[in-house]
Parts: C-alpha cells; structure tokens; sequence
C-alpha cells in the first residue's frame, strides 16, 4: 500500500513512474553537511523544525522548487516559506524592513513566526506561487539552522507530508510519506510545537494573521503596540465564505479517513457526550478514537501525531473535545475544525 503510494506521482518526462533512492540521514553534523550539499545540488531534503518537519529546496532554483510540488502532489499555486539562517539574509528577500518588522523579528526569531513581506524580484515565481510577496521564516531548531546555514541559501521549505495529509510532527511520519519521493530525510527528535507556524501578513499598515500558531495574537500585539488582525476567514464556520488570504488555508487540510465530531461546551457534559456516542457507535461495530487533551500545549504536540494513528489503526469515527478558542487553543482549535470539516456539537 505504501510502496504504491509513494510511486504514483513520481512519473518522468514519459509518465513512467520512478521511484528516487531516499538516503535516510541522521542529525550528525556530517550528515547534515551531506544534506546541505544536497540542497546546494538542487536537490530535496526534508528536515526537522520546531513546529512540523519541513520538505526543503533552494529556493533561488526553479527547478529545485518545482521537484517540492512533484515530491508532496501540492498544486502549484501555493507559496512556499522561505527559510533562512541570519537574520541578515532577509535584506536579500524582502523589498524593505519596516519598523514593525524590526520588532517582531527582535522579539520571535529565531522561532515559530512566519512574515509575509513585498518580495525582491530576483526569487522564482514557483517559489512565491506568482504572488508579489513571499513568506519568510528563521526556524529555531538547531538541526533546521545548521542545514541552511550548509546549504548556504534561502530554504524553501512546506510542511513535509503528501499533499492533503497532517503535517509530520515525527521522521517516522515523514519516511512514511516521502521516501521513495525525496533525495534525503533527516531524522531527529519529535517536532516541539508540533503545529505550523504563525504566519503574519506585513504589507498593510495592521499586520494581519494568516495562519494562527504558537506566537499568538497577543504576544504579536503586544510587541508592536498595537492589534493585529486576524484574516476574517479564520473565524468562519462553514457554509460562511470567506476567500482566505493564505492560499494553502483554502485547500482541505488535515482530514482524517474517519468521520471526526467535536465536542463543544463544558468539560464533565463534553466528556459525558463522548463516552455515551462511544458505546452507540462501539454497539454498532465501529472503532472509535476518543481525543480529549488536558492543555492546549499537550493537544498543539500531539493532535497530527493522533490523526494520522487514527488513520493508521483504520479507526471510523474520531470524537473530540473541543478546548477555549482563546491563545494557543484558538491556533489548535482552527487546525482541529478543518480536521472535523467544521462538524462541532454543542452540549
Ligand atoms: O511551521 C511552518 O511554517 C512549516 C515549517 C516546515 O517551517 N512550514 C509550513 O509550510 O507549514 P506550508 O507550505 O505547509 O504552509 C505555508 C503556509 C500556506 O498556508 C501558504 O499559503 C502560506 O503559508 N503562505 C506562504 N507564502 C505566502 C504568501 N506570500 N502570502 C500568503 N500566504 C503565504
Ligand atoms: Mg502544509
């Protein structure tokens, strides 16, 4: 099942389908430095960050960067995040550094944030998915830093997972959807955050969120002195239309095989709901995976890891609780809504 997974989108130039060597590295500075010179070669190697793993190219090679779209099945239309070693190389990316930008790079790099900034002319259009501005990111994780830095360019680099699945918060989530796809995999330890980073929009007078995570809207607001906003279309429930400004938080994210019901209202009357569908649903003969998490840190860590064993153990129905949209539980919560396809009850 795998093997055929990995094989059906890797087709050369005469739609044969090939299948690419994975050399599976680990987080040794000799191995990262094969990895960089792997990078430096044009070619594909994903790598641990912070928040999710990372599947990276150079992001000045246009070829480089298409292979990223090839590797994950991704449509083409979706920027990359251009990763990078020094806070200095954002002066080659970005068309200008704005005050704010001083700020929030001051206070949150490197770490889990995301600007979206006017971009230099000189970086590929498949890199930026054709969009005039381009999504910059200075990872904190030692082994992401040491690989850029010995690939010795901008890294750019999506979450590294097929297109459509969760993000791989472990290498074994990586291996299992990249080998056979990709020139290296580095594996390292369990991803800390576990969620994506926040992606904030700097081009306007009021940055704007566009992807909410673990630098949350008040840490941002605080430091700039004033409120950031947040893209309208992340307080939409379904059936409502907002066109999102991020083009990958329009694409079906993080949907499980099974059927997945939130759980909303207080603790004991969620935890009383759940364990009553359970027995119906058990009674019926299907299998049911029960996530209730004790804090918002713990369910960032461990809810991809979770929907991906669900679909792993061939579970049918997922019942979650739903936690405070308030803080890190609103970033959890907006990736825990599009798992369930926005089916919450309320109790
Ligand atoms: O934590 C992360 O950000 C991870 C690790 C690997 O760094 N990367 C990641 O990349 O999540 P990806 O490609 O899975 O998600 C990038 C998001 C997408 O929603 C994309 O549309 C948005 O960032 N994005 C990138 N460039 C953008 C731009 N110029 N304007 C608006 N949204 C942008
Ligand atoms: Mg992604």
């Amino acid at each position: 099942m795998r093997d055929r997974e990995h094989t059906i989108q890797n087709n050369n130039a005469f739609g044969i389908q090939e299948e690419i060597e994975t050399k599976i590295l680990t987080d040794s500075p000799e191995d990262i430095a094969v990895a960089g010179e792997i990078l430096k070669g044009g070619g594909l190697v994903a790598f641990p960050t912070e928040t999710v793993y990372g599947l990276g190219a150079d992001a000045m090679d246009l070829l480089a960067v298409s292979k990223i779209y090839r590797a994950k099945g991704r449509p083409s239309d979706n920027p990359m995040i251009v990763h990078i070693a020094e806070k200095e190389w954002l002066k080659d990316l970005a068309l200008e550094i704005t005050p704010d930008m001083e700020k929030l790079m001051d206070a949150f790099w490197p770490g889990p944030m995301t600007m979206v900034v006017k971009r230099q002319p000189n970086i590929p259009d498949v890199t930026t998915g054709g969009l005039d501005t381009v999504g910059i990111r200075f990872p904190s994780n030692p082994v992401a830093r040491a690989l850029i830095k010995a690939a010795g360019c901008p890294v750019a680099a999506p979450s590294a997972n097929l297109s459509g699945k969760p993000s791989p918060t472990t290498s074994d989530h990586v291996i299992k959807d990249l080998k056979g796809r990709v020139d290296a995999i580095i594996k390292s330890g369990d991803c800390l955050h576990g969620i994506e980073s926040t992606v904030i929009d700097m081009t306007g007078v009021i940055p704007m969120i566009l992807r909410p995570g673990v630098i949350t809207q008040s840490m941002l607001s605080d430091v700039l002195g004033k409120k950031v906003k947040l893209d309208p279309a992340l307080n939409a429930r379904l059936g409502e239309n907002y066109q999102p400004r991020s083009p990958g938080m329009k694409y079906k994210h993080y949907a499980p095989q099974a059927e997945m019901k939130i759980y909303a209202g207080e603790r004991p009357k969620v935890e009383a709901a759940i364990n009553q569908e359970k027995n119906a649903l058990e009674k019926e003969g299907k299998r049911v995976k029960v996530i209730v998490f004790d804090n918002e840190v713990e369910a960032a860590r461990d809810l991809f890891a979770l929907l991906r064993a669900a679909d792993d153990e061939g579970v049918d129905v997922i019942l979650a609780a739903s936690m405070p949209e308030v803080g890190l539980g609103f970033s959890v919560m907006n990736r825990m809504l599009k798992s369930a396809g926005y089916n919450v009850t309320y109790v």
